[in-house]
């Protein structure tokens, strides 16, 4: 197989039921992303132009579900399947989707803004 020019990390990171910071894969980035490899290959874009990999935790699980794109430094959060088309119209544009983009804040866990840290 080719390199591909992108990759997307999709973090499917699950933590038990009740635990605070939630995860990702509660939030359904599974079946995200299942629906960004069935996108991706329907458009025949898997093979040579950006492959969907899945993720151990981004550490803004907030913000999740999330997804890291390289080499383009972009990370996207609160991605749903219903965003897929779009993100893939993105991709293949090679442009962003400005409306899913995380911010440095986004990094920050609710609990350290709190309290001012
Ligand atoms: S669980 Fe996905 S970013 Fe932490």
């Amino acid at each position: 197989m080719a390199r591909r020019r992108r990759y997307l990390f999709v973090c499917v990171n699950r933590r038990p039921d009740g635990q605070p910071r939630g995860s990702c894969a509660a939030r359904g980035s599974v079946e995200l992303h299942a629906a960004l490899k069935a996108e991706l290959a329907a458009r025949q874009l898997d093979r040579f132009e950006v492959r969907a990999c899945t993720s151990s935790c981004l550490d803004a699980c907030w913000v999740g579900p999330c997804i890291a794109v390289t080499p383009d430094d972009v990370f996207y959060g609160r991605v749903t399947v219903e965003d897929v088309p779009e993100l893939v119209d993105a991709l293949e544009r090679d442009q962003r989707l400005d409306r899913l983009l995380l911010a440095p804040e986004d990094f920050l866990d609710p609990k350290e803004r709190r309290s001012g840290g």
